[in-house]
């Protein structure tokens, strides 16, 4: 191993200026700071310097083909959905979501899904056994007779696997088990991650072969190992949930090829993840208006509407410093509707604990439920329940007014749909607005009247 440890270097990033070690000025361009670790080049095997060196040619724009209509469907609707209609050829997906959320189960049904149509798939396996795979398999009767499983880890054995198959797709569960034997650093650390990835995603680049590199995140969300694993990949899907509930969530979080505010519905069940088509009241299975403290929000996401529940817990606090939890919402966003509704609509809170949870593991950042989480706390501190069949839309400013949101339409529509009849939103200016029938909209310019409206302040 000893020798291995030339093949590091120290490259100046404002001139290529490399050296042995460290060095905080170049001697050639007199940059300071400029020295970043690189693999020496020279150090690289012949085999993979030639792919490197392969000679590039520039070409009139115009003349370039590219056919955005040439995507390789997965077959699982909300799976393509999310990545914009399909995978682009060559492209890198990095499936991203904490352990036991399901990223192998559905890259399997999706390897499934492709070789059912005679494309040869490639599943790639670093943590499980081939055996282990089948077992999943046989529960989610995925039995492709072009579906190919190999228990490895090694960069170059995976390399020589994929131009030996030529798979259309080829799935790398998970990226953090690969390495290199090339590089002196242990197999799992950040540099080992970062180039088995990049040596990868350079050969789907031009076999054309589009890869998923499933990586685990950490408790906070982020995806293990180095962060420069988004940057390099096409596509950042993130697949999130309650382990202990059944739906998933997938969202683009990044991509190159589509939107990212498109979100795919998921359920796990004994035979694997399904598709959940009408989403937009799942996370209201237990919503009951007879409660104080509970709102409805019709909160969008990408092209479609999730209705979901605001509870609050406004309670007394024998402490000083009273708690303050907040669940599925933006933490900063939070308290700022804490302290407006204490300094605007006269809220008494500064005594209190408070609670905010967004039920069902769902995470809803945007402004327009802010309406939803003020209206949730003002009933659970009053303990006055909030009329039946009713949802709030919209965002709530510093000084109390109530803003307008983005598809407003869209959200009134959708939870007419879902047997609302009555809406409040903020005020409106020009009537563009279709009311849906059998709905009373209830239009508010100013938090603090609106909750007088509602009784919920003197
Ligand atoms: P898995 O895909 O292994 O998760 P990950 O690869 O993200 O770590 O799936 C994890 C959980 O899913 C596991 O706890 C069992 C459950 N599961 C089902 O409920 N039904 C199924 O058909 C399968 C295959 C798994
Ligand atoms: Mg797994």
């Amino acid at each position: 191993m000893g020798s291995k440890k030339a093949k590091l270097v120290f490259v100046c990033r404002e001139c290529g200026h490399s050296s042995v070690k460290w060095l905080g000025k170049c001697p050639q361009c007199n940059a300071w700071n400029s020295y970043a670790e690189e693999i020496d080049p020279e150090a690289i095997r012949p085999s993979r310097r030639s792919m490197l060196n392969t000679p590039s040619k520039p070409e009139a724009l115009r003349e370039i083909k590219a056919n955005a209509a040439n995507r390789l469907k997965t077959g699982i609707g909300e799976l393509d959905r999310v990545l914009g209609g399909g995978l682009v050829a060559g492209s890198a997906v990095l499936f991203a979501g904490a352990p036991g959320i399901g990223k192998s189960t559905l890259t399997l049904q999706a390897a499934n899904k492709v070789a059912l149509l005679g494309n040869p798939v490639l599943y790639i396996t670093g943590e499980e056994s081939a055996e282990q795979i089948k077992l999943r398999a046989t529960r989610l009767k995925c039995d492709a007779a072009e579906l190919f499983v190999v228990a490895e880890t090694n960069l170059d054995a995976i390399r020589n696997h994929l131009a030996n198959i030529k798979p259309a797709l080829a799935i790398v569960d998970s990226v953090q088990t690969l390495y290199d034997q090339e590089l002196p650093s242990a197999p799992g650390s950040v540099g080992q991650v970062r180039e088995c990835a990049a040596a990868i995603i350079m050969q789907a680049k031009a076999s054309g072969t589009p890869v998923f590199l499933v990586g685990h995140v950490t408790k906070d969300g982020n995806v293990a190992g180095p962060r420069t694993l988004e940057h390099m990949v096409d596509t950042v899907l993130s697949f999130e949930g309650e382990k202990y509930q059944s739906y998933r969530l997938l969202r683009a979080s990044k991509n190159r090829f589509g939107g990212t505010g498109e979100l795919g519905v998921f359920e796990m069940r004994g035979d694997g993840l399904a598709e959940v088509e009408n989403a937009s009241r799942i996370f209201l299975d237990e919503y009951d208006h007879a409660r104080p403290g509970c709102t409805v929000v019709p909160a969008a996401e990408g092209t479609r509407v999730l209705l979901v529940e605001v509870q609050a817990l406004v309670t007394r606090s024998p402490m000083a410093n009273p708690r303050r939890r907040f669940t599925g919402l933006d933490q900063n966003r939070a308290h700022m509707l804490l302290a407006v509704l204490e300094r605007r609509a006269g809220l008494r809170l500064a005594e209190f604990e408070v609670y905010l949870n967004i039920v069902g593991g769902v995470q809803v950042e945007e402004p327009a439920a802010d309406l939803a989480a003020c209206f949730a706390v003002a009933s659970s501190a009053r303990e006055i329940k909030l009329p039946p069949s009713t949802v709030f839309i919209g965002e709530v400013g510093l000084s109390g007014e109530v803003r307008n949101v983005a598809t407003l339409q869209q959200r009134l529509d959708e939870s007419s749909k879902l047997g609302f009849t009555q809406a409040v939103i903020p005020r409106q200016r020009g009537n563009q607005l279709r009311t849906p029938r059998d709905m009373k909209l209830i239009q508010l310019a100013d938090l603090r009247e609106g909750l007088e409206k509602f009784f919920l302040v003197e």
